[in-house]
């Protein structure tokens, strides 16, 4: 009898085989392993990056520190809250438990400490290490530094050179973001992380002041989209590299026009805060039916194939 070909949906991302291209992105799991372990029981994700984890814990700022937009999307201000360090292990020890990559994100306020986390992270057994160049209402910590060429690679060459496991460098939608992404690469970065907010504000109408508390925000969820498609696109165009795409993945169409313009894997955030875990699920089997609807065998085959025209 006729068999239909599997569909393989396997990708790799620095030489690490991940199951599916949908992975869990950075601020939806705080500082409770039990969160990391809910995720990759409800939404089968394919790897999970944890919140930003800086030297020090971090309260963040005061309440309001995220709204959700008429418009769609939200606007965060969190203020990197995080345990600090210590939490590492026990964030790691889940992904192990169940077989799936937990990648540790990592934030420093000075070189010293981006060196000195990532050493952390490769001795907590992080499979991957992603750089938050990129946190755009932190003052001192990410965009101040992400946004400098000189700096990015310093950061990524230095933290290449004393760890073995994989740096991603997670970028912001600056317009140099080509030449900021051939630095981190030039610095030693397997693969680049594209996008991380971009900053918005609100206002309350009747109040007349500003909703958050940090009166500026990133912006993130679908408005965020089509800047992230954007970037992803002149990004592969101009230097061919492994990219995961971040911004308004909410459903199989969003993720597959990040694997069309360039992308290896996405990564999922505000869709998960609006929809719960199972939108993972829901989106790798979207991905699926998709494949098998255009007759492809391999996620493989449509990897910057937007670029084929
Ligand atoms: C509440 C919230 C917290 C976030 N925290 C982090 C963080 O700690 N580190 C980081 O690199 N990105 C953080 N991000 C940015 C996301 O990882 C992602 O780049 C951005 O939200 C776009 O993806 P999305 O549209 O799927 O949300 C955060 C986003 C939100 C909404």
């Amino acid at each position: 009898m006729f068999k239909m070909a599997k569909i393989n949906l396997k990708t790799h991302i620095s030489g690490i085989e991940i199951k599916h291209p949908v992975m869990i992105g950075s601020g939806v799991l705080n500082d409770q392993p039990n969160l990391i372990e809910r995720a990759i029981i409800e939404g089968e994700p394919s790897a999970v990056v944890t919140k930003t984890i800086t030297w020090e814990p971090r309260e963040g700022y005061q309440p309001p520190i995220i709204i959700e937009l008429s418009q769609g999307g939200y606007l965060n201000a969190v203020g990197l809250a995080n345990p600090g360090r210590d939490a590492i292990p026990s964030l790691v020890e889940v992904g192990h438990r169940y077989g799936v990559p937990v990648i540790v994100s990592i934030a420093g306020s000075s070189l010293k400490e981006f060196i000195d986390l990532a050493i952390l992270a490769e001795e907590y057994r992080s499979i991957a290490i992603e750089l938050n160049l990129s946190c755009p209402h932190v003052k001192g910590l990410g965009a101040e530094l992400g946004r400098d060429p000189k700096m990015v690679y310093t950061i990524t060459k230095d933290t290449s050179s004393v760890v073995k496991i994989p740096i991603l460098a997670k970028l912001g939608p600056w317009d140099n973001v080509v030449e900021i992404s051939s630095k981190a690469l030039e610095g030693g970065a397997k693969a680049l992380v594209l996008i991380n907010t971009i900053k918005g504000m609100a206002i309350d109408i009747y109040v007349m002041k500003p909703i958050l508390s940090n009166v500026i925000g990133g912006l993130s969820g679908p408005p965020l989209h089509p800047i992230a498609i954007r970037i992803v696109y002149e990004v592969y165009r101009e230097l061919k590299p492994e990219i995961i795409g971040v911004g308004g993945v909410v459903n199989y169409e969003t993720a597959i026009e990040f694997l069309l313009a360039g992308a290896k894997a996405v990564q999922v955030v505000s869709a998960i805060i609006k929809n719960g875990f199972r939108v993972v699920r829901d989106i790798v089997s979207g991905i699926e039916s998709y494949l098998k609807f255009m007759n492809l065998k391999s996620i493989d085959e449509i990897i910057g194939a937007a670029h084929k025209f």
